[in-house]
C-alpha cells in the first residue's frame, strides 16, 4: 500500500509528459507534411478510423494522409522515420480491428487515383495496391479475362489482398501475382517475380515490412458471360453463408483445412453470443458482426471469450486472421 502511494505519482507525470511530447512531435509531422509533400496529397489530423473499417469500431488516428504519388509516398516514410513516428497502411479496412483509444501515429491511405489503374497488358492486368477487388473483378470481366471471379465479393483493396493473401471460394490472390511491386520503409522499390515471395494461407511476410504498390497478375481470355455467371454463382454463394451486417470478415484463420474455424465455433454452440453490441454472427460462426453500437473492447472480448472456449473444450488454439491495432 505504501509503496503504491509512493510510486503512483511518478507514472502518472510519465504519462502525461510522454503523451504531451508525443502531441509535440506529432504537430512537427504535421508541419513537415504541410512543406514537403505536393499539394494533391491529403493530410488529416486526428481522423477517425471507425468509418475507415468495415466493423465500424475504434478511435482516431493521430494523421492520416493520402500520397498522390510514389515520390510522396517514399517522403511520408522518411518523415516519419525522421520523428520516430510508426506508420501503417490502411486498404478497405476489412480485415482490421482499430482499439478504441485509436493510432498513435500515421495512417497511411493508398486511395488516390495514382495507386489504382487497372491495365492490360495482353493477357495480364497491371494493378496499383489501391484498386478495389470488385472493380477489378468487374473489370476483368468486361475486357473479357477469367481469373479473378473469386475477388468479387472480398471488401478489400489489391494491396490487403496482398498483404494477407486473401482468399475465396478456393483460390486466393497470389494464385494469379506473377510479380509484385513493394517498397522498403526507407522508401525503396522492389519489383519481384512470384518465385521469389514466400506466400502461405493468409500470409505473405515479407509485407509485414515492405507496403505493397502493385502487382502483375496472371488471367486468361473468356467469354464474359460464363466470367458474369461464375461470378453470379460466387456471389450467391456468399449472400446465402455469409452475414449482410458489418463485420471485419471471418475473425479466425482456419485451424487447417479441416477444422474451419467457423464450424468449431458453431459446434461450441456460441452463435449469438453477445458482449455489448459485438455477436457471433447466427448466419457464420467466423464473422463477428457489430449490431450497431459495438466498441473494439467488445469485439475484443468476445474474441478472447472465444478462443478460451475453444482451448478448453477442443484443445484448439485460435488465430486472429483480423489484424488488431492501436492502443486501449
Ligand atoms: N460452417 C458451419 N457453421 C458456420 C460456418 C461454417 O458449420 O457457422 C461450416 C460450413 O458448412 C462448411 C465449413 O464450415 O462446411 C467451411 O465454411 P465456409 O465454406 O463458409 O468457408 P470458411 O472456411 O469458413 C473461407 C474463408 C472466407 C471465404 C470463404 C468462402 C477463412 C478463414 N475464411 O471461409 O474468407 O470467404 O472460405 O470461400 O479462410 C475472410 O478471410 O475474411 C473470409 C471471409
Amino acid at each position: 500500500m505504501k509503496s503504491t502511494l509512493q510510486l503512483s505519482p511518478e507514472p502518472v507525470d510519465d504519462v502525461i509528459n510522454q503523451a504531451a511530447l508525443h502531441a509535440e512531435v506529432i504537430s512537427d509531422l504535421f508541419r513537415d507534411f504541410s512543406i514537403a509533400l505536393p499539394k494533391d496529397t491529403l493530410v488529416h489530423r486526428d481522423e477517425p478510423l471507425a468509418r475507415r473499417t468495415t466493423l465500424r469500431v475504434g478511435g482516431p488516428a493521430d494523421l492520416w494522409v493520402e500520397p498522390s504519388s510514389e515520390n510522396a509516398l517514399t517522403s511520408v516514410l522518411e518523415l516519419c522515420a525522421l520523428r520516430r513516428v510508426p506508420w501503417f497502411v490502411l486498404g478497405r479496412g476489412s480485415n482490421l480491428l482499430i482499439r478504441d483509444g485509436g493510432f498513435r501515429g500515421v495512417v497511411i491511405s493508398l486511395a488516390h487515383g495514382h495507386f489504382s489503374r487497372i491495365e492490360r497488358v495482353e493477357d495480364r492486368l497491371e494493378v496499383g495496391a489501391g484498386a478495389r477487388l470488385k472493380t477489378l473483378a468487374v473489370e476483368a470481366r468486361r475486357m473479357g479475362l477469367t481469373g479473378l471471379e473469386f475477388l468479387e465479393g472480398i471488401p478489400g483493396s489489391v494491396g490487403g489482398a496482398l498483404r494477407m493473401n486473401a482468399g475465396a471460394m478456393g483460390a486466393w490472390m497470389f494464385d494469379r501475382v506473377e510479380r509484385m511491386r513493394c517498397m522498403s520503409p526507407e522508401g525503396v522499390i522492389r519489383d519481384l517475380p512470384v518465385a521469389e515471395i514466400e506466400v502461405s494461407y493468409r500470409s505473405c511476410p515479407l509485407l509485414r515490412t515492405h507496403l505493397a504498390l502493385g502487382a502483375t497478375l496472371r488471367t486468361h481470355s473468356g467469354a464474359v458471360e460464363d466470367i458474369r455467371r461464375q461470378m453470379d454463382t460466387y456471389s450467391r454463394k456468399r449472400w446465402d453463408s455469409q452475414p449482410n451486417q458489418p463485420s471485419a470478415g471471418c475473425t479466425f484463420k482456419n485451424p487447417s483445412p479441416e477444422l474451419p474455424a467457423g464450424r468449431l465455433i458453431d459446434e461450441l454452440g456460441l452463435k449469438g453470443t453477445r458482449v455489448g453490441d459485438a455477436m457471433v454472427s447466427d448466419v457464420h460462426a467466423n464473422f463477428f458482426v457489430n449490431l450497431g453500437e459495438a466498441r473494439a473492447s467488445d469485439v475484443l472480448a468476445l474474441i478472447e471469450l472465444v478462443r478460451t472456449r475453444a482451448r478448453q473444450a477442443r484443445g484448439v488454439e485460435l488465430e486472429t486472421e483480423v489484424e488488431i491495432l492501436g492502443e486501449d
